[in-house]
């Protein structure tokens, strides 16, 4: 089975990938160097978000083309919430409720078969190497008087993922889902924004999340430098002094 057609339309293009609208397929083109097990880890982690009874745009297959792994996933129609959010600024509450719910119905879902988020926030923090030792290793300490939960969560959570369907909202792009604690994904969301510059939007975002979930807003705080530094192991190199800032942010949860 042909996964890219010839007839295709650009739809992003990133460092490492190109996204083409196929039609009734939405077909992820990754760089040559991106490893196969990123793709099958991706592919894998949409369909146990699927299995887990999320609504995530169906499976469609993986596959190599020209050298390039390719993903394919079948066509949510409707716009994104970012989409939403720019052409309908004055309605910046209503489209974070939006989003703040969609995040919080993903956590009512369970799965046991995805990673461990607190395994994979250990291995992210001992990579990053603009960190001390004694940074990290209380990063490391916190992490493990975190609770051990095993709720979905997305792990990239940000509105251009929603797609709004006549059906209701699909949550695309799984490459970072785990499964623990909805307050680190919360605090992810966040900081998206924060590194978008959307400080304003941040906050407000934190708080709606907060009163929607019925928690305290220092519980989210509690994730936050374990998620900054785990930002920063993905390489944000033009964020870095942000999310450094966010790191060492003191709280006393
Ligand atoms: N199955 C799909 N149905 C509809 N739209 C999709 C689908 N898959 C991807 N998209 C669109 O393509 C965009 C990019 O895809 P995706 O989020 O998977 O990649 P990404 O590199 O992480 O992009 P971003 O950085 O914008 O999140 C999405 O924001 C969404 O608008
Ligand atoms: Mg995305």
């Amino acid at each position: 089975m042909k996964l890219l057609p010839d007839n295709k339309t650009l739809v992003v293009e990133r460092a490492n990938k190109v996204v083409y609208d196929c039609g009734d397929a939405m077909v992820k083109v990754f760089n040559t160097n991106k490893p196969a097990a990123d793709i099958l880890n991706e592919a894998l982690n949409l369909t146990r978000a699927e299995q887990a009874g999320i609504a995530v745009p169906s499976f469609r297959g993986v596959g190599k083309e020209d050298g390039s792994w390719i993903l394919s996933t079948a066509k949510a129609i409707g716009p994104t919430l970012r989409d939403m959010m720019t052409a309908e600024p004055d309605k910046l509450t209503e489209h974070l409720t939006i989003l703040a719910d969609v995040e919080i119905d993903i956590h009512k879902h369970t799965s046991v078969l995805l990673t461990h988020q607190k395994d994979k926030y250990a291995r992210m923090i001992s990579q990053v190497e603009a960190l001390d030792e004694a940074t990290r290793y209380d990063l490391h300490m916190r992490l493990d008087g975190m609770p051990n939960h095993i709720k979905v969560c997305h792990g990239d959570f940000s509105p251009s993922n929603v797609i709004m369907t006549e059906d209701g909202p699909v949550v695309c792009d799984w490459a970072h889902a785990t499964r623990g604690c909805g307050g680190a994904d919360a605090a992810t969301s966040y900081i998206l924004f924060r590194m978008r510059g959307d400080d304003a939007v941040a906050d407000e975002f934190l708080r709606i999340y907060c009163e929607r979930q019925g928690c305290d807003m220092a519980y989210v705080q509690s994730w936050m430098s374990i998620v900054a530094a785990a930002e920063l192991a993905r390489g944000r190199v033009a964020k870095k002094d942000l999310l450094m800032s966010i790191v060492h942010v003191v709280d006393y949860v």
